[in-house]
């Protein structure tokens, strides 16, 4: 009997549903008899409150809860921006309030150089052979999530922006392990980006990371203030296996580390509950890195690489099948080699011929 997974599929704004349409296509080829999927479609953010008018459903956040996985496109745009719902941050953005909801802590941004793809990166030839970097970004505290925000504009005093920067002591070891565990699974170095030579919040971070390290003696922690994390990494990126940070600092880093590929719409992303042992698996929510781009939603050409790249991250995590993740992630590697281009790489492919090339060398 074939074990079946229960996926929900949000594809969200602009292209954010057409690059999912593709990965599913990728996600049912993939199956095989020891595993199935169930994939249920609905709707996140802009689309959502156009049809409900709220930008995440109750009944989809419940299904949420109990799915297996959770797939999104992208989400947002110029129709929606000026909407912002009372209560946190986090409710004028349905993506921002799923993460919060499930708790995905762990954004885990990898970006793994694909020889053949040099030529369209910015880097001198040799710099990026073999760079395979890890961003692990903290994603639901810090700055982002603050509960102490705001404009204050009062006519006695000039007008005061803040969004105050907290993470406590179990916020960061949680997040810590998960940063060892990914690393005893690579090449075990981890990098802890901070900047504990001037904020307290990083201070204690890196204390407690410190602390966490204990548990950990085979892989070695090396503390880099974030400043200079983000200049060894333009230097030298293949220097790097996983670099941890907080979530202001993780986003920058995980774009910066996303130049190596070649493309915004090449790179995965996974957000995860936590970090699954050998054994089991961990929920979470799997989404490539880019946005709605608005400038080419409907055109039908939108890189769908980084959507199916995420469906192997979700294949490995989420379904413990490691196995199907690096048939996926050679399918899109060879796929390349033999040529399959989209226009963001220079090509002519729709976004749905490039998924046939994919899906092509997957059942090959
Ligand atoms: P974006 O990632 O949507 O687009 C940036 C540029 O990259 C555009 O020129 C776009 O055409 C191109 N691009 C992005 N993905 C591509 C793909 N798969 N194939 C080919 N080209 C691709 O970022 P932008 O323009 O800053 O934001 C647009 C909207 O997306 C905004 O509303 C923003 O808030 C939202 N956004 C949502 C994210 C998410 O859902 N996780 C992440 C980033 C932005
Ligand atoms: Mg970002």
């Amino acid at each position: 009997m074939p074990e079946t997974l229960d996926l929900l599929a949000l594809g969200g704004d602009g292209i954010g549903p057409e690059v999912t349409g593709c990965a599913l296509k990728v996600v049912e080829k993939a199956c095989d008899s020891d595993t199935r999927v169930d994939i249920t479609e609905d709707l996140l953010h802009g689309a959502c409150y156009d049809e409900a008018g709220t930008f995440l459903k109750e009944t989809t956040l419940d299904h949420a809860r109990r799915a297996d996985a959770v797939l999104v496109g992208a989400t947002g745009g110029p129709r929606w921006d000026h909407i912002r719902p009372a209560g946190e941050a986090a409710m004028s953005d349905g993506l921002m309030q799923l993460r919060m909801e499930l708790d995905t802590f762990a954004g885990l941004r990898p970006a793994r150089a694909i020889a053949c793809l040099e030529p369209l990166t910015p880097y001198r030839p040799g710099l990026t052979d073999g760079a395979d970097v890890l961003v692990l970004r903290e994603m639901t505290g810090g700055n982002f999530f603050s509960a102490e925000r705001g404009v204050d504009r009062s006519p006695q005093a000039p007008r005061r922006g803040y969004d105050l920067g907290v993470y406590d002591e179990h916020q960061v070891a949680r997040f810590a392990h998960v940063g060892f565990r990914l690393a005893e699974r690579r090449r075990r170095h981890l990098v802890s980006a901070d900047k504990s030579n001037v904020m307290e919040m990083h201070v204690l971070w890196r204390e407690v990371v410190s602390e966490v390290a204990l548990d950990y003696p085979g892989v070695t922690l090396e503390h880099l203030y974030a400043d200079n994390a983000s200049y060894q990494l333009a230097r030298d990126p293949g220097r790097f296996d996983v670099i941890m940070a907080d979530n202001l600092f993780g986003d920058m880093l995980s774009d910066q580390a996303g130049v190596i590929v070649a493309g915004l719409g090449m790179l995965p992303s996974a957000c995860l509950t936590g970090f699954p042992d050998d054994a089991t698996r961990v929920r979470g929510i799997f989404e490539p890195v880019h946005g709605s781009a608005p400038d080419i939603a409907g055109e039908g050409i939108a890189n769908p690489v980084g959507a199916i790249l995420s469906v192997a991250m979700m294949f490995d995590y989420a379904f413990g099948r490691a196995d199907i993740a690096r048939a996926v992630e050679g399918a899109v590697t060879t796929a390349l080699e033999a040529g399959a281009r989209t226009r963001d790489l220079g090509g002519r492919l729709s976004s749905a011929a490039m998924t046939d090339a994919i899906i092509a060398e997957l059942e090959a």
